[in-house]
Protein backbone atom coordinates (compact mmCIF):
# COMPACT_ATOMS: atom_id res chain seq x y z
CA UNK A 1 0.00 0.00 0.00
CA UNK A 2 1.43 3.27 -0.85
CA UNK A 3 1.46 5.45 2.04
CA UNK A 4 1.75 8.75 0.34
CA UNK A 5 -2.55 10.34 -0.43
CA UNK A 6 -2.65 13.32 -2.41
CA UNK A 7 -5.92 12.93 -3.78
CA UNK A 8 -5.81 8.72 -4.30
CA UNK A 9 -7.87 7.70 -7.14
CA UNK A 10 -11.49 7.65 -5.87
CA UNK A 11 -13.05 4.65 -7.10
CA UNK A 12 -11.13 2.20 -6.27
CA UNK A 13 -11.73 0.14 -2.79
CA UNK A 14 -8.28 0.84 -1.53
CA UNK A 15 -8.31 4.37 -1.41
CA UNK A 16 -11.75 4.48 -0.58
CA UNK A 17 -10.72 3.39 2.89
CA UNK A 18 -8.21 5.74 2.82
CA UNK A 19 -9.17 8.64 1.59
CA UNK A 20 -9.85 10.73 4.70
CA UNK A 21 -6.50 9.25 6.72
CA UNK A 22 -4.23 11.55 7.14
CA UNK A 23 -1.15 9.75 6.14
CA UNK A 24 1.62 10.10 3.81
CA UNK A 25 3.02 14.16 3.33
CA UNK A 26 4.40 15.66 6.58
CA UNK A 27 2.36 18.81 7.60
CA UNK A 28 3.98 21.50 6.38
CA UNK A 29 4.52 24.30 8.96
CA UNK A 30 6.61 27.47 8.73
CA UNK A 31 6.88 27.95 4.84
CA UNK A 32 3.93 28.00 3.26
CA UNK A 33 2.11 31.21 1.97
CA UNK A 34 -1.40 31.19 3.99
CA UNK A 35 -2.14 28.96 6.37
CA UNK A 36 -5.76 26.77 6.71
CA UNK A 37 -6.65 29.48 9.51
CA UNK A 38 -7.36 32.27 6.78
CA UNK A 39 -9.90 30.18 4.92
CA UNK A 40 -13.29 30.30 6.12
CA UNK A 41 -14.69 28.16 8.17
CA UNK A 42 -18.03 28.33 6.18
CA UNK A 43 -17.55 29.01 3.10
CA UNK A 44 -21.20 30.17 2.08
CA UNK A 45 -21.25 32.26 4.79
CA UNK A 46 -17.97 34.39 3.62
CA UNK A 47 -17.49 36.10 0.39
CA UNK A 48 -14.73 36.83 -0.89
CA UNK A 49 -15.19 39.29 -4.11
CA UNK A 50 -15.32 37.27 -7.00
CA UNK A 51 -15.96 37.44 -10.46
CA UNK A 52 -19.38 37.24 -11.88
CA UNK A 53 -19.17 35.61 -15.02
CA UNK A 54 -15.66 33.27 -16.84
CA UNK A 55 -14.65 32.14 -19.87
CA UNK A 56 -13.97 28.51 -20.59
CA UNK A 57 -13.04 27.38 -24.18
CA UNK A 58 -14.61 29.93 -25.60
CA UNK A 59 -17.81 29.02 -23.53
CA UNK A 60 -19.09 32.11 -20.98
CA UNK A 61 -20.57 30.93 -17.52
CA UNK A 62 -22.22 33.28 -15.28
CA UNK A 63 -21.41 32.92 -11.31
CA UNK A 64 -25.19 32.29 -11.25
CA UNK A 65 -25.28 29.72 -13.45
CA UNK A 66 -23.26 27.94 -11.05
CA UNK A 67 -23.43 29.18 -6.77
CA UNK A 68 -27.11 28.96 -6.56
CA UNK A 69 -28.79 29.34 -3.03
CA UNK A 70 -30.86 26.27 -3.69
CA UNK A 71 -30.63 22.92 -2.13
CA UNK A 72 -29.76 20.68 -5.01
CA UNK A 73 -26.42 23.26 -5.07
CA UNK A 74 -23.58 23.25 -2.98
CA UNK A 75 -21.16 24.73 -4.67
CA UNK A 76 -19.24 28.40 -2.83
CA UNK A 77 -18.13 30.74 -4.24
CA UNK A 78 -14.14 30.04 -3.49
CA UNK A 79 -14.97 26.99 -5.29
CA UNK A 80 -16.58 29.35 -8.89
CA UNK A 81 -13.92 31.29 -8.58
CA UNK A 82 -11.26 28.15 -9.39
CA UNK A 83 -13.48 27.22 -12.51
CA UNK A 84 -11.27 29.52 -14.82
CA UNK A 85 -7.94 29.41 -13.60
CA UNK A 86 -6.85 26.42 -15.66
CA UNK A 87 -3.08 25.58 -13.83
CA UNK A 88 -2.73 22.84 -16.02
CA UNK A 89 -2.98 25.47 -19.29
CA UNK A 90 0.30 27.46 -17.46
CA UNK A 91 3.21 26.29 -19.43
CA UNK A 92 5.62 28.23 -16.38
CA UNK A 93 3.52 26.18 -13.76
CA UNK A 94 4.86 22.88 -12.68
CA UNK A 95 1.35 21.17 -13.34
CA UNK A 96 1.40 22.57 -17.35
CA UNK A 97 5.32 21.37 -17.61
CA UNK A 98 4.28 18.30 -16.19
CA UNK A 99 1.52 17.90 -18.49
CA UNK A 100 3.77 18.64 -21.29
CA UNK A 101 6.38 16.53 -20.22
CA UNK A 102 3.70 13.69 -20.53
CA UNK A 103 2.43 14.67 -24.03
CA UNK A 104 6.15 14.66 -24.95
CA UNK A 105 6.61 10.55 -23.96
CA UNK A 106 2.95 10.18 -26.10
CA UNK A 107 3.92 12.39 -29.33
CA UNK A 108 7.79 10.58 -29.16
CA UNK A 109 6.25 7.32 -28.90
CA UNK A 110 2.93 6.84 -30.45
CA UNK A 111 3.97 9.33 -33.44
CA UNK A 112 1.26 12.24 -31.90
CA UNK A 113 -1.52 9.41 -32.58
CA UNK A 114 -3.15 10.77 -29.29
CA UNK A 115 -5.52 13.92 -29.47
CA UNK A 116 -4.85 16.36 -26.68
CA UNK A 117 -8.19 17.97 -24.92
CA UNK A 118 -7.30 20.41 -21.99
CA UNK A 119 -10.35 22.51 -22.33
CA UNK A 120 -13.05 20.47 -21.85
CA UNK A 121 -15.53 22.06 -19.58
CA UNK A 122 -15.20 21.04 -16.14
CA UNK A 123 -19.16 20.83 -15.45
CA UNK A 124 -20.63 17.92 -16.61
CA UNK A 125 -23.77 16.30 -15.82
CA UNK A 126 -24.38 13.16 -13.89
CA UNK A 127 -25.19 10.93 -16.74
CA UNK A 128 -20.90 11.59 -18.17
CA UNK A 129 -19.51 11.91 -14.79
CA UNK A 130 -21.06 8.48 -13.28
CA UNK A 131 -23.72 6.73 -15.58
CA UNK A 132 -21.66 6.50 -18.62
CA UNK A 133 -18.61 4.96 -16.91
CA UNK A 134 -20.63 2.70 -15.07
CA UNK A 135 -20.23 4.14 -11.86
CA UNK A 136 -23.00 1.97 -9.37
CA UNK A 137 -26.09 4.07 -8.74
CA UNK A 138 -25.61 3.93 -4.55
CA UNK A 139 -21.53 4.69 -4.94
CA UNK A 140 -20.84 7.35 -2.25
CA UNK A 141 -18.84 9.34 -4.95
CA UNK A 142 -22.06 10.28 -6.08
CA UNK A 143 -23.42 11.92 -2.35
CA UNK A 144 -23.60 15.62 -2.05
CA UNK A 145 -21.26 15.18 0.66
CA UNK A 146 -18.46 13.83 -1.83
CA UNK A 147 -19.62 15.89 -4.80
CA UNK A 148 -20.62 19.65 -6.30
CA UNK A 149 -23.58 19.78 -7.64
CA UNK A 150 -24.72 22.30 -9.75
CA UNK A 151 -28.10 20.90 -9.66
CA UNK A 152 -29.64 17.22 -9.34
CA UNK A 153 -28.48 16.32 -12.97
CA UNK A 154 -25.21 18.65 -13.27
CA UNK A 155 -22.04 18.46 -11.18
CA UNK A 156 -18.82 19.66 -11.48
CA UNK A 157 -16.28 17.04 -13.08
CA UNK A 158 -14.97 14.60 -9.92
CA UNK A 159 -12.49 12.86 -12.09
CA UNK A 160 -11.60 13.50 -15.95
CA UNK A 161 -13.02 10.16 -16.89
CA UNK A 162 -16.21 11.92 -16.86
CA UNK A 163 -15.12 12.77 -20.44
CA UNK A 164 -14.11 9.10 -21.91
CA UNK A 165 -17.72 8.40 -23.72
CA UNK A 166 -18.37 11.47 -25.20
CA UNK A 167 -14.96 11.38 -26.93
CA UNK A 168 -15.27 7.52 -28.41
CA UNK A 169 -18.46 8.42 -29.68
CA UNK A 170 -16.79 11.31 -31.30
CA UNK A 171 -14.82 8.85 -32.60
CA UNK A 172 -10.94 9.90 -31.25
CA UNK A 173 -9.50 6.44 -30.40
CA UNK A 174 -6.28 7.15 -28.76
CA UNK A 175 -6.53 10.58 -26.56
CA UNK A 176 -5.21 12.40 -23.62
CA UNK A 177 -7.46 14.65 -21.36
CA UNK A 178 -6.18 16.78 -18.74
CA UNK A 179 -8.34 19.11 -16.65
CA UNK A 180 -9.36 19.96 -13.04
CA UNK A 181 -11.20 17.74 -11.29
CA UNK A 182 -13.60 19.14 -7.95
CA UNK A 183 -14.15 16.57 -4.71
CA UNK A 184 -15.33 17.68 -1.42
CA UNK A 185 -13.20 17.50 1.12
CA UNK A 186 -10.84 18.65 4.12
CA UNK A 187 -8.20 21.14 3.21
CA UNK A 188 -4.75 20.31 4.59
CA UNK A 189 -1.05 19.94 2.66
CA UNK A 190 -2.44 16.90 0.31
CA UNK A 191 -5.90 17.59 0.12
CA UNK A 192 -7.43 20.45 -1.57
CA UNK A 193 -10.87 20.37 -3.33
CA UNK A 194 -9.88 20.96 -6.42
CA UNK A 195 -7.02 19.22 -7.88
CA UNK A 196 -5.71 18.21 -11.82
CA UNK A 197 -5.91 14.54 -13.60
CA UNK A 198 -4.84 13.56 -16.81
CA UNK A 199 -7.05 10.52 -18.23
CA UNK A 200 -5.43 8.48 -20.98
CA UNK A 201 -7.50 6.15 -23.86
CA UNK A 202 -6.58 3.94 -26.40
CA UNK A 203 -8.47 1.87 -28.73
CA UNK A 204 -7.41 -1.28 -30.38
CA UNK A 205 -8.80 -2.92 -33.79
CA UNK A 206 -9.34 -7.14 -33.94
CA UNK A 207 -6.17 -6.93 -36.03
CA UNK A 208 -3.82 -5.27 -33.94
CA UNK A 209 -4.25 -8.45 -30.95
CA UNK A 210 -5.19 -11.53 -32.98
CA UNK A 211 -1.66 -11.41 -34.80
CA UNK A 212 0.08 -12.05 -31.37
CA UNK A 213 -1.93 -14.59 -30.76
CA UNK A 214 -3.42 -13.37 -27.14
CA UNK A 215 -7.39 -12.49 -26.09
CA UNK A 216 -7.92 -8.70 -26.65
CA UNK A 217 -7.63 -7.81 -22.79
CA UNK A 218 -4.42 -9.75 -22.33
CA UNK A 219 -3.15 -8.09 -25.28
CA UNK A 220 -4.55 -4.72 -24.10
CA UNK A 221 -3.26 -5.21 -20.64
CA UNK A 222 0.08 -5.70 -21.56
CA UNK A 223 0.02 -2.85 -24.22
CA UNK A 224 -1.36 -0.66 -21.35
CA UNK A 225 1.65 -1.71 -18.53
CA UNK A 226 4.52 -1.41 -21.30
CA UNK A 227 3.44 2.06 -21.87
CA UNK A 228 2.68 3.56 -18.15
CA UNK A 229 5.96 1.99 -16.89
CA UNK A 230 7.79 3.87 -20.16
CA UNK A 231 6.10 6.76 -19.12
CA UNK A 232 7.10 6.56 -15.43
CA UNK A 233 10.91 5.91 -16.60
CA UNK A 234 10.05 8.97 -18.51
CA UNK A 235 8.90 11.18 -15.67
CA UNK A 236 11.27 9.48 -12.96
CA UNK A 237 14.28 7.60 -14.68
CA UNK A 238 14.98 4.03 -13.55
CA UNK A 239 13.15 3.72 -10.59
CA UNK A 240 11.72 0.38 -9.08
CA UNK A 241 8.02 -0.02 -9.85
CA UNK A 242 4.97 -2.46 -9.09
CA UNK A 243 1.56 -3.36 -10.27
CA UNK A 244 -1.14 -3.73 -8.11
CA UNK A 245 -4.73 -4.90 -8.38
CA UNK A 246 -7.66 -2.98 -7.74
CA UNK A 247 -11.07 -2.14 -8.45
CA UNK A 248 -12.70 0.75 -10.79
CA UNK A 249 -16.41 0.50 -11.85
CA UNK A 250 -14.70 1.44 -15.49
CA UNK A 251 -12.03 -1.25 -15.94
CA UNK A 252 -11.64 -4.98 -15.44
CA UNK A 253 -8.85 -5.82 -14.92
CA UNK A 254 -7.86 -2.78 -13.12
CA UNK A 255 -4.77 -1.71 -12.05
CA UNK A 256 -2.23 0.62 -9.72
CA UNK A 257 0.88 1.85 -10.44
CA UNK A 258 3.09 2.45 -7.59
CA UNK A 259 6.74 3.73 -7.81
CA UNK A 260 9.42 3.35 -4.94
CA UNK A 261 10.29 6.53 -4.14
CA UNK A 262 12.61 7.79 -1.35
CA UNK A 263 11.87 4.85 0.57
CA UNK A 264 8.76 4.77 -0.01
CA UNK A 265 5.60 3.14 -2.57
CA UNK A 266 4.08 5.69 -4.44
CA UNK A 267 1.14 4.97 -5.99
CA UNK A 268 0.75 6.72 -9.17
CA UNK A 269 -2.07 6.81 -11.02
CA UNK A 270 -4.95 3.91 -11.71
CA UNK A 271 -5.70 2.09 -14.99
CA UNK A 272 -7.37 -0.84 -16.35
CA UNK A 273 -8.54 -2.48 -19.65
CA UNK A 274 -12.19 -0.40 -20.67
CA UNK A 275 -15.32 -2.36 -19.33
CA UNK A 276 -16.86 -4.01 -22.94
CA UNK A 277 -19.93 -2.88 -22.06
CA UNK A 278 -18.88 1.26 -22.32
CA UNK A 279 -17.18 0.90 -26.03
CA UNK A 280 -20.27 -1.07 -26.52
CA UNK A 281 -22.61 1.68 -25.54
CA UNK A 282 -20.27 4.03 -27.62
CA UNK A 283 -20.04 2.37 -30.45
CA UNK A 284 -17.14 0.44 -30.52
CA UNK A 285 -18.35 -3.16 -30.84
CA UNK A 286 -15.41 -5.31 -32.32
CA UNK A 287 -12.64 -3.28 -30.09
CA UNK A 288 -10.97 -3.42 -26.86
CA UNK A 289 -9.17 -0.23 -25.34
CA UNK A 290 -7.11 0.95 -21.95
CA UNK A 291 -7.58 3.98 -19.93
CA UNK A 292 -5.38 5.21 -17.12
CA UNK A 293 -6.13 8.00 -14.77
CA UNK A 294 -3.37 10.44 -13.21
CA UNK A 295 -3.09 13.00 -10.60
CA UNK A 296 -0.82 15.98 -11.89
CA UNK A 297 -0.73 17.38 -8.29
CA UNK A 298 0.46 14.37 -6.80
CA UNK A 299 3.43 13.69 -9.38
CA UNK A 300 4.25 17.49 -9.11
CA UNK A 301 4.75 17.40 -5.59
CA UNK A 302 7.34 14.43 -5.90
CA UNK A 303 8.93 15.64 -9.44
CA UNK A 304 9.30 19.21 -8.07
CA UNK A 305 9.76 18.55 -4.31
CA UNK A 306 7.10 21.33 -3.56
CA UNK A 307 5.66 20.01 0.26
CA UNK A 308 1.87 21.54 0.23
CA UNK A 309 -0.36 21.02 -2.11
CA UNK A 310 -2.17 24.87 -1.73
CA UNK A 311 1.23 26.27 -3.55
CA UNK A 312 -0.18 25.38 -7.00
CA UNK A 313 -2.73 28.14 -6.44
CA UNK A 314 -0.20 30.61 -4.99
CA UNK A 315 0.44 33.52 -7.34
CA UNK A 316 2.83 35.11 -5.28
CA UNK A 317 5.80 35.46 -7.67
CA UNK A 318 8.17 34.12 -4.67
CA UNK A 319 6.37 30.89 -5.87
CA UNK A 320 5.76 31.92 -9.99
CA UNK A 321 9.03 32.36 -10.80
CA UNK A 322 10.80 29.23 -9.51
CA UNK A 323 9.30 27.45 -12.39
CA UNK A 324 10.24 27.36 -16.38
CA UNK A 325 8.43 26.02 -19.19
CA UNK A 326 10.19 22.78 -20.09
CA UNK A 327 12.31 21.94 -16.84
CA UNK A 328 10.79 19.49 -15.11
CA UNK A 329 12.25 18.53 -11.66
CA UNK A 330 13.12 22.25 -10.88
CA UNK A 331 13.57 21.83 -6.83
CA UNK A 332 11.11 23.87 -5.11
CA UNK A 333 12.94 26.60 -2.51
CA UNK A 334 10.46 27.10 0.51
CA UNK A 335 9.85 31.09 1.12
CA UNK A 336 8.48 32.94 4.31
CA UNK A 337 4.76 32.45 5.00
CA UNK A 338 4.76 36.13 5.21
CA UNK A 339 4.14 38.32 2.52
CA UNK A 340 7.22 40.14 1.08
CA UNK A 341 7.93 43.49 2.14
CA UNK A 342 11.42 45.76 0.95
CA UNK A 343 12.00 48.54 3.01
CA UNK A 344 15.58 50.17 2.97
CA UNK A 345 16.18 52.24 6.11
CA UNK A 346 19.34 54.14 7.41
CA UNK A 347 20.26 55.55 10.48
CA UNK A 348 22.96 56.59 12.47
CA UNK A 349 23.69 54.52 15.71
CA UNK A 350 25.60 55.31 18.79
CA UNK A 351 28.70 53.34 19.73
CA UNK A 352 26.36 51.38 22.62
CA UNK A 353 24.31 50.21 19.14
CA UNK A 354 23.20 46.24 19.33
CA UNK A 355 21.19 44.33 16.92
CA UNK A 356 18.88 43.11 19.87
CA UNK A 357 17.98 46.60 20.82
CA UNK A 358 17.17 48.04 17.59
CA UNK A 359 15.01 44.56 17.27
CA UNK A 360 13.22 45.05 20.41
CA UNK A 361 12.53 48.58 19.52
CA UNK A 362 11.21 46.89 15.46
CA UNK A 363 9.12 44.43 17.92
CA UNK A 364 7.64 46.93 20.18
CA UNK A 365 6.24 48.51 17.18
CA UNK A 366 5.25 45.52 14.79
CA UNK A 367 5.04 42.66 17.13
CA UNK A 368 5.99 39.02 16.34
CA UNK A 369 5.25 39.96 12.47
CA UNK A 370 9.03 40.49 11.92
CA UNK A 371 11.10 37.84 11.43
CA UNK A 372 14.57 38.79 11.37
N1 LIG B 1 -11.17 8.10 -12.59
C1 LIG B 1 -10.35 7.47 -11.60
C2 LIG B 1 -10.37 8.33 -10.32
O1 LIG B 1 -10.43 9.52 -10.41
C3 LIG B 1 -8.94 7.26 -12.10
C4 LIG B 1 -8.89 6.22 -13.17
C5 LIG B 1 -8.67 4.92 -12.81
C6 LIG B 1 -9.12 6.55 -14.49
C7 LIG B 1 -8.65 3.91 -13.79
C8 LIG B 1 -9.09 5.55 -15.48
C9 LIG B 1 -8.86 4.23 -15.11
O2 LIG B 1 -9.28 5.81 -16.76
O3 LIG B 1 -8.84 3.28 -16.06
O4 LIG B 1 -10.34 7.80 -9.27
Amino acid sequence: MALSLVHSTLFSKTSQLLLHTKIGFSHFSSSIPFSTSALPSNPKTWRRPVISVLELGGVKIARDDVVRDDPTNNVPDTIFSKLGLQLHRRDQHPLGILKNTIYDYFDTNYSNKFDKFDELCPIVSVKQNFDDVLVPADHVSRSYNDTYYVDSQTVLRCHTSAHQAELLRKGHTHFLVTGDVYRRDSIDSTHYPVFHQMEGFRVFSPDEWEASGMDGTSFAAEDLKKCLEGLATHLFGAVEMRWVDTYFPFTNPSFELEIYFKEKWLEVLGCGVTEQEILKRNGKLNNVAWAFGLGLERLAMVLFDIPDIRLFWSDDERFTSQFSKGQLGTKFKPFSRYPPCYKDMSFWISESFTENNLCEVVRGIAGDLVEE
